[in-house]
């Protein structure tokens, strides 16, 4: 009888022979460099890394993106995009009191889903864990997550729903984020309606189109962008579970902005009454080189293009009225179809978004297995955005929306989209919330709330909201920590 250990060991003699040909053939051979000083686990687990990457797929976007590094095409023609404005004008008003009405309908039957991608890596804040249990709210220090769940569940509540949230991660961050929720279980959601899945990763490469090694027996992955979550959602089952339970609609929100409206039913309602596949929202930029992507028509179709990709001359042109011309900003809030995910990806082995080149500092061991830390980006990594799915939409739509109300992302640990500017927008809106609902709220001179102001998702969901539920004017002090919950 053969051992166990033996038959491994055979098996990955074979898979060795078959795999060097292909590393040969497409010049990734150093990725076996070390194959004598490993052991069988870790020969198996190099083996197991290197059978997930299509060698042939990824030729071309190794010429192309890596090696040559061609810029990302833009279209010839580029016009403003049209969208639907925060405030209705008096041709509009009938239309988004529709919309409302078929979002909450849609809410109500549950055809609505949450869906939340947090599978990034987080490098620019730099916090140890995934970046939904980075604490956020202003007098309670509530982590993003809860934020999202308390959300859910004020919806839930206010319309009668029961809504499932479905939450990307990736490999690095996956089961971090699954024990975070077991441990505060779940923020009172019921476990089974918060459904995991994880994105598919690409390897980091040297510039010369090589893929790095991240230990002598492990290539170095990263998540595939958030553009990944469309394969992602497919292949994890995530999508026909959602067409079993009669899902209409995803509610697509980025992990990162605590202001954000998960579940809108404007939004929600606009998108379904005008038949669009996928919808945006937008918000007017704070100057013409902000970086966020930009709405605009490229050749007659609706798509983002990157702050870095938008040429300097169109970002600075002023319209007849002297207002800027490319003024609509992206800010990573979609709504998307599900018949559309479903159809973009059916043919999995050919549907890919485009994909986006950063040049960043990877750590990796060389051929010598000497460890580098650069301190220089030494590495090319290539992610999937997933606005590049707009212009395969039908009757894509856009709607505006403001920035005080519902854009504050933490990307960095200081300065601007920082924990600070977050902390600071969510004062600010609660106590605008409180002020528009005709309570008194101690402001300073300089308009600047006097205090700490937060008001829990499971009391009110927008100004409108806390109106109705907030009866008796409640007791604000000035200077301290004010928390209605
Ligand atoms: P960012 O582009 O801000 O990237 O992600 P990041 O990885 O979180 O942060 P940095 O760049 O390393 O500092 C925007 C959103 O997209 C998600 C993130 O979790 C965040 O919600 N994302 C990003 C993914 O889900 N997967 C990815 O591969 C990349």
């Amino acid at each position: 009888m053969r051992s166990k250990n033996w038959e491994m060991s055979e098996s990955n003699t074979d898979r060795l022979s078959r795999l060097r040909a292909t590393l040969r053939q497409h010049r990734q051979d150093h990725l076996l460099a070390h194959w004598e000083t490993l052991s069988d686990d870790q020969r198996t687990a190099l083996l197991d890394d290197i059978e997930q990457i299509n060698f042939r797929a990824l030729d071309e976007l190794i010429e192309t993106q890596v090696r040559q590094g061609h810029p990302f095409p833009i279209p010839r023609d580029i016009q403003p995009a049209p969208f639907y404005p925060f405030e209705p004008g008096i041709d509009l008003v009938a239309k988004y009191a529709d919309a409302v009405k078929k979002g909450i309908g849609l809410i109500r039957k549950n055809k609505v889903v949450a869906f939340t991608v947090a599978g990034g890596q987080g490098t620019r804040l730099g916090f140890d864990g995934p970046k939904g249990a980075f604490r956020i709210s202003p007098v309670k220090n509530k982590p993003l997550f809860q934020l999202f769940a308390e959300h859910i569940l004020g919806t839930n509540r206010r319309y009668g729903a029961d809504l499932s949230w479905y939450i990307m991660t990736s490999p690095q961050n996956d089961a971090a984020t699954r024990a975070f929720f077991v441990e505060n279980d779940y923020f009172g959601l019921q476990g089974e309606r918060v459904r995991f899945f994880q994105q598919g990763v690409m390897p980091a490469f040297a510039r010369d189109g090589r893929i790095l090694l991240d230990q002598r027996h492990r290539i170095s992955f990263s998540a595939d962008g958030h553009g990944g979550c469309l394969l992602a959602m497919r292949r994890s089952g995530a999508l026909a579970e959602m067409a079993a339970a009669g899902v209409e609609a995803i509610s697509y929100i980025q992990v990162d902005n605590p202001l954000v409206r998960l579940i809108d039913p404007l939004f929600i309602g606009l998108h379904a009454l005008t038949g669009s596949q996928m919808s945006s929202k937008t918000i007017p930029k704070v100057d013409d080189l902000e970086r966020v992507g930009n709405f605009v028509l490229g050749d007659g179709r609706t798509m983002v293009i990157e702050y870095s990709d938008l040429p300097e001359k169109l970002a600075r042109a002023r319209d007849d009225r002297g207002h800027r011309l490319f003024d609509a900003g992206s800010i990573a809030i979609h709504v998307l179809d599900r018949g559309f995910v479903e159809q973009l990806t059916a043919d999995e082995g050919h549907f890919a978004l485009p994909w986006h080149r950063a040049s960043k500092k990877v750590a990796h061991v060389d051929d010598t297995g000497r460890r580098i830390e650069p301190r220089e980006p030494n590495a090319i990594k290539l992610e999937a955005f997933i606005f590049d799915a707009i212009p395969y939409a039908a009757r894509p739509l856009i709607l505006q929306t403001s920035r005080a109300e519902e854009f504050s992302p933490v990307k960095n640990a200081t300065g601007v989209d920082s924990e600070a500017t977050a902390r600071r927008d969510m004062n600010h809106r609660a106590a605008a919330w409180l002020h528009a609902a005709g309570f008194e709220v101690p402001f300073r001179n300089g308009g600047e709330p006097d205090g700490l102001f937060e008001i829990s998702p499971l009391l009110a969901l927008d100004a409108g909201h806390l109106r109705e539920v907030l009866t008796t004017p409640p007791r604000l002090a000035r200077g301290a920590a004010n928390y209605l919950g």
